[in-house]
């Protein structure tokens, strides 16, 4: 419920869509105050006067930081990691922990109501779809805080991604089996994108979920979207139009290539300099499944190559075990096998109109998205870096054809629909290339399956096949060094996060010819992927040559292999610069040179994490390498989304999966979070998001 002292809500920073970012800037009584930039250029600068600014909304109060570091150092001491206890075969600790003067509280949890008449969530998980529909999604994922003129460093709209579902704890005590239409259209409720008001209460001065507020909204894997960009339209995209309804799907028609519906597994995320958020899909493959059906031909394309498709970006008949296609045809790849075309997209959602229709860019490429991140370089070109989130998978850089347009909201509205999607070569000197996939170059051809641009994005992976890109261990989240304080460089990071298959045998790579199974590659080491059996992965950095976007070429380092340092082994053997991790993912500066690190592995604390323990998150110095460890996770869960208030004050992050050994039966086996934590009732965990502040009200991080 809203205070009867809380500020009037529901306004939008920018409802016309046209507003200059001086105007914007002067409406958020900005004015006055001093602002660093991050990674937009200083041609933005020069814009703007005396007033620097970082993107649309990416504003932040500037601290005294000394010259010529570009970095402000750590100022907090590691904690300890929480490891198994091996009497009760679970962690020590069933808790988010942060260091001392720090402190970490619930904000919203899987189920809680978001919008308006959105009802609470009950703890027996008996609520349905259309309930599940008004309600924070599950599995938390990557997010971003969009300030509100309201107070921006008090108030704002946040999205949230919810990567997939847990059936077992979902469903309550009955779980998945039987499946059912009704039980589907909860799971797919579940899915997408939380976007929703969140302000400072003025009286306890904590943060709060504005349940009423009109800014609430959901995208679920039914909402219609829009599909733009060179693909739209193409035939490949007209999958079956079905009728969608809490009763089932009923074929009425065929899609037009324009139009697609709902989006799913939202890992990471990214946002743009206009503040719009950006939602991407990675294991969308495992949605789709087939009953043993023959294929349905589309007419002009053989039915050889719909199915090599379909293998390469890793569909098989039973999924990944949400059973959807079992009673939602939508998602028979074998009787609607054009369908998983509409998904593998970046889409493009602005938070701050309710009313507008999320947008799949085509122009960034289908792969299994994982994080998107924004640069704008000197001469306000934009680029966008990305990873495909696979084993011997591919980075990419999509670079837009027109230069960014910080005076005019509404001129950047299309930017993404028109440019050059790149994908990396590592070289083992130390030097990359950016390979450009443009049809009729590189063996881009109608004779080695491209008829089009278009097919060139819709088949981004076999693409990057043909033109001979560096196979990773698992591209995960990429993230932009800000550029202050004398440092210039355009330079971005990377995770990757592990692969059991690098260096195993029998050798082989990713088929030239676009034919290998997704994952299956056993490809050897390189000097950018160094280690066989990479159980534990490792950070990789490049710099953009010329301090330009646009630039085909790049030097590059690894940042850090992460393992364990009391491991023997020299292959596992962890960071030599501070505190080990495993599997590191969510991956983020902050506005003041500081980059964080979240992790993503079993987080049971057994076998190789017997010293790493749960999930974490950390804290980097890109120029020392120094690593400290400032978050501990519950059991069975992952840490991953990282944002903050644009002072650096607030910091929200998501606790993904917790207990996720959970059975219907016994929901709480292995952890009973965030009610542990004080948050909710007693009974089921619950993925969530976490605010975390200074007791002192200092920067996150900071000294
Ligand atoms: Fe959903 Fe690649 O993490
Ligand atoms: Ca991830
Ligand atoms: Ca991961």
């Amino acid at each position: 419920m809203k205070g009867r002292f809380h500020p009037t809500n529901n306004q939008s920073v920018n409802p016309s869509g046209n507003e200059s970012i001086l105007e914007v800037i002067e409406r958020m009584g900005m004015k006055r105050r001093r602002f660093i930039m991050t990674a937009v250029g200083t041609s933005v600068l020069t814009v703007l006067g005396d007033v620097t600014v970082s993107g649309f909304l990416q504003t932040v109060e500037a601290a005294p930081i000394p010259a010529g570091t570009g970095f402000q150092g750590i100022g907090f001491e590691s904690i300890q990691p929480n490891l198994l206890n091996s009497a009760t075969g679970l962690l020590q600790k069933d808790l988010v922990s942060v260091p001392s003067g720090y402190k970490a509280e619930v904000l919203v949890a899987w189920g809680d109501p978001i919008m308006p008449g959105a009802p609470n969530w009950l703890v027996n998980a008996t609520q349905d779809a259309t309930t599940q529909e008004k309600q924070y999604g599950m599995h938390s994922d990557g997010m971003h805080f969009f300030p509100l003129n309201s107070g921006v460093n008090n108030s704002g709209i946040i999205c949230v991604n919810h990567e997939y579902t847990h059936e077992d704890i979902l469903h309550g005590s009955e779980g998945l089996t039987p499946v059912n239409i009704a039980k589907v259209r909860k799971s797919q409720a579940a899915h997408g994108v939380s976007i929703f008001e969140v302000s400072k209460t003025r009286l306890g001065n904590s943060w709060g979920v504005e349940r009423n507020s009109n800014y609430g909204r959901r995208l679920t894997a039914n909402t219609e979207m829009r599909v733009s960009g060179p693909a739209a339209g193409n035939a490949l995209l007209k999958s079956k139009k079905f009728n969608i309804t809490g009763t089932g799907s009923v074929q009425i028609g065929v899609n037009d290539g324009f139009t697609a519906y709902g989006t799913v597994n939202n890992c990471a995320n990214g946002y743009t300099p206009w503040g719009t958020y950006l939602t991407c899909e990675e294991n969308w493959n495992g949605y789709f499944g087939h009953l043993g059906e023959t294929l349905v031909s589309t007419p002009g394309i053989p039915d050889s190559e719909i199915t090599a498709a379909q293998a390469r970006y890793g569909i098989s008949q039973n999924g990944s075990g949400y059973r959807w296609h079992e009673v939602d045809p939508r998602f028979n790849c074998r009787t609607n096998p054009l369908e998983p075309h509409l998904f593998g997209w970046v889409v493009e959602v602005d938070p701050y109109n309710p009313q507008s229709k999320p947008v799949k860019r085509t122009a960034l490429g289908r792969f299994k998205h994982e994080s998107v991140q924004y640069v704008v370089d000197d001469q306000n070109r934009l680029a966008f870096y990305m990873g495909c989130d696979e084993r011997n998978e591919y980075i990419y850089k999509f670079v837009c054809s027109r230069p960014f347009n910080a005076r005019n909201r509404g001129a950047n509205s299309n930017l993404l629909d028109d440019g050059i999607l790149y994908v990396a070569k590592f070289k083992d000197d130390g030097t990359g290339e950016w390979i450009p996939l443009v049809h009729g170059q590189r063996g881009l051809t109608a004779e080695n399956g491209f008829r089009d641009q278009a097919e060139v994005l819709i088949k981004t992976r076999q693409a990057a096949d043909r033109v001979g890109a560096t196979m990773m261990d698992r591209p995960e989240w990429t993230a932009a060094r800000p550029r202050i304080n004398g440092f210039q460089e355009i330079e971005i990071y990377c995770t990757l996060t592990n692969n059991n298959r690098r260096g195993t045998t029998p050798a082989s790579v990713n088929n030239v010819n676009g034919t290998t199974t997704a994952g299956s590659a056993r490809p050897p080491v390189d000097r950018a992927n160094p280690r066989t059996d990479n159980r534990y992965g490792h950070i990789i950095r490049w710099r953009e040559t010329g301090r330009t976007v646009t630039t085909a070429t790049f030097s590059w380092d690894i940042f850090l292999e992460a393992g364990d340092k009391r491991r023997t082994e020299p292959n596992l053997r962890g960071n030599i610069n501070g505190d080990d991790l495993s599997s590191p993912d969510g991956l983020w500066f902050d506005n003041f040179g500081r980059l964080w690190i979240q992790t993503d592995h079993a987080g049971d604390g057994k076998g190789d994490l017997t010293n790493i323990g749960s999930n974490t998150m950390l804290c980097a110095d890109p120029n020392t390498k120094q690593v400290r460890l400032f978050l501990t996770s519950p059991t069975d869960c992952e840490v991953t989304g990282v944002t903050s208030t644009p002072d650096g004050r607030t910091m929200f992050i998501n606790i993904q999966h917790p207990g996720d050994s959970g059975t219907p039966q016994n929901p709480t086996l292995s952890s009973n979070w965030p009610h542990s934590q004080g948050y909710g009732p007693s009974g089921r965990p619950r993925s969530a998001t976490v605010v975390i502040t200074r007791n002192d009200g200092g920067i996150i991080g900071g000294l």
